[in-house]
Formats: C-alpha cells, sequence, structure tokens
C-alpha cells in the first residue's frame, strides 16, 4: 500500500499506529491511514467512533499518546500552527468562524501563514506589505469566488445561512495553500441541494491537486465522492477499501445498525404493519362501520399522509 510504484502518485499523509487516550479512554487506537496525491478519502464510523479525535491528532491539536504522523514524507510536529505551515489545513465540526469579522476578513486570516511580511513591516504598512496585502485580498476573492461567496465579501459572518458559513470555513482553510484538507462533516446541517453542492466543490477542490481526507455521516456523499473509506469503530480501524467495498461489507452494516437479529422484519412486513395500524386506527374513527368497508382505507389514506412533511 505504501510502496506505490506509479511515479505520479506520492503519499501526502501517512498516519500509523495513531493511538489516543484520554485517562481510561481509548479514544483512537492504533490507527494506520495514507492519503495519495489526488486521492480523496473518507472516514466514517457512529457517534464517538474517534474520528475527530484522529483529526486533532492529524492536525497538533493533540499529542497522541502513542504513533506519528508524517506530511509528504516529514514528521509532523505536534503544533496547530507548524502542521499548518507544512501544508494541511482543516475546517471543524463545530464551525469557528470569526462571526463579527466579514466574509473576505475571514479567508484572509486564513492567509496569514502564507505572507512573508512580518509583523514591523505591518506595522509600518511600507510597499512590500501594501503589495503583500494586495496580493491576499486578490487571492482571497478568488477563493471566494470558487465557492461561491464573492458576493457576500463584505457580509459579516454571523449573518450567513448556515450551508454558507461551512463553505467559507472551507475558503478560509484553502487559504493557507494547503496541499491536504481535512473536512469535519462539512455537510452537517446542509439541506439535500446544498450537500450536493459541496460533493462538486470538493470534486473541484481536489482537481486542484489538493487531496482531501473527509468525515461524514451522510453516506451518500462519501460513497459518492471518496476513492478509498476508512470505517473507525470504537478508536479501530474496522475496514477499509473502495466505497463499493466499505459498503458492501457486513461489519459496516453491523456498526452503524446494531447486528440484525433473527427474523428482522422487511421492508414489505413493516409497511404490512403500518397498513393494519392504518386501519385499525380507521376502524377506530367509525364505530359503526364493523365491516373494513371502503370509508376506513379512504380515511387511513388521508390521515396517515405525511408526504408534504418535511423528510430531514
Ligand atoms: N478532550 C477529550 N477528553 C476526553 N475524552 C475525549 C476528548 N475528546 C474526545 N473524547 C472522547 O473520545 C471519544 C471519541 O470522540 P470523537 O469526538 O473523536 O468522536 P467522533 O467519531 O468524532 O464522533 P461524532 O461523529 O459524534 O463527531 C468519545 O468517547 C469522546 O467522548
Ligand atoms: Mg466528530
Amino acid at each position: 500500500m505504501t510502496t506505490m510504484t506509479t511515479t505520479t502518485t506520492t503519499t501526502v499523509l501517512e498516519a500509523s499506529g495513531v493511538t489516543m487516550r484520554f485517562g481510561g479512554l481509548t479514544a483512537v487506537r492504533s490507527v494506520d491511514l495514507t492519503v495519495n496525491t489526488g486521492e480523496i478519502v473518507g472516514l466514517i464510523g457512529p457517534n464517538g467512533a474517534g474520528k475527530t479525535t484522529f483529526f486533532n491528532c492529524l492536525t497538533g491539536l493533540y499529542v497522541p499518546t502513542e504513533g506519528k504522523v508524517s506530511y509528504k514524507g516529514t514528521v509532523l510536529p505536534a503544533k496547530p500552527h507548524l502542521v499548518t505551515d507544512a501544508g494541511i489545513a482543516r475546517t471543524f465540526q463545530n464551525i469557528r468562524l470569526f462571526a463579527n469579522m466579514t466574509v473576505l476578513e475571514n479567508v484572509l486570516v486564513g492567509r496569514h501563514t502564507r505572507t512573508k511580511e512580518g509583523l514591523w513591516s505591518a506595522l509600518l504598512r511600507g510597499p512590500g506589505f501594501k503589495r503583500a496585502e494586495a496580493a491576499s485580498h486578490a487571492r482571497a476573492m478568488e477563493l471566494l469566488e470558487f465557492i461561491g461567496l464573492a458576493h457576500k465579501a463584505d457580509h459579516l459572518s454571523r449573518n450567513l445561512p448556515y450551508g454558507e458559513q461551512r463553505k467559507l470555513e472551507i475558503a478560509r482553510a484553502l487559504a493557507s495553500e494547503p496541499g491536504l484538507l481535512l473536512l469535519d462533516e462539512p455537510t452537517a446541517g446542509m439541506n439535500p441541494q446544498e450537500t450536493r453542492a459541496a460533493e462538486e466543490l470538493v470534486f473541484a477542490i481536489r482537481d486542484q491537486g489538493i487531496a482531501v481526507l473527509v468525515i461524514e455521516h451522510d453516506m451518500r456523499f462519501i460513497f459518492n465522492l471518496c476513492d478509498r473509506v476508512a470505517v473507525l469503530v470504537q478508536g479501530e480501524k474496522l475496514v477499509e477499501g473502495s466505497s463499493e467495498v466499505v459498503q458492501a461489507d457486513e461489519r459496516v452494516v453491523a456498526a452503524y445498525l446494531g447486528t440484525p437479529f433473527e427474523g428482522a422484519p422487511g421492508a414489505a412486513e413493516v409497511a404490512e404493519v403500518e397498513a393494519a395500524e392504518a386501519e385499525a386506527e380507521a376502524a377506530a374513527a367509525t364505530p359503526d362501520d364493523t365491516a373494513p368497508g371502503t370509508t376506513g382505507t379512504d380515511n387511513s389514506g388521508t390521515s396517515t399522509t405525511g408526504s408534504e412533511g418535511k423528510s430531514l
């Protein structure tokens, strides 16, 4: 796996034996994971599986109890700013934007690791600083264009709808010009259209030459998007493979749904039970109609209609 012979494929991220313990709790247990150039890799698993903790180990927020993380062949120090400098950017499960800054300013914050101008230059606002500032501004606008938020550049980020805040976080992460982008639940709180658009956005990011590692609970999103998917369960990597392989793995289904019990009802049985319940309800509503007649079924049809309701 790590000894790829193709000349164009290089390992961007290599995590080996990463373990994270909090007191008696092992949140991540000896996880190996590789991300190569040009890849979109998914990280899935039930709530509390250790996905975010693993991201925190990759990005220097946590110092792993054991194991090491390398980026393009160099072992990363466990310091967030050094990890960003090296070329890894991330978004957070709980959006972290500067609420009272504009959309543009939030992206400019993300650029600061890539601007060479130092503190004195910034304070004195010399020509070097002005040039750098103009270049930063242009790049930030380009990124806003890319994610489709250029028209809101001067809005306060707290006034953006949730889906747009998630996109803005991505733009801010991209502003550090990463080689690897880590996304922690990028579509949480998005509606289906926004989720589809986010899918296109991730493909576009990959096409720019940035490798992507993404955590998500939306399986359709993950399986559409990812070249490879790793499944974490109780801190351990249970399965890793292509979308097809992971989707078909019984252990993955069991990890999410619990092991199905003997003779668990299938869809047909569920529909039958629902129909019988509806009929009984309708019969109760019309006590003098003893036969399961037409009125009963009509009533049940209308009373149980929920198709116009929200599906989320
Ligand atoms: N700083 C911490 N101190 C103690 N325990 C922690 C800490 N961070 C996470 N944990 C625990 O580690 C486990 C894994 O949590 P984590 O947030 O990584 O899960 P997750 O897979 O991201 O879940 P979700 O899908 O709900 O976001 C949980 O039991 C959590 O309570
Ligand atoms: Mg999480």
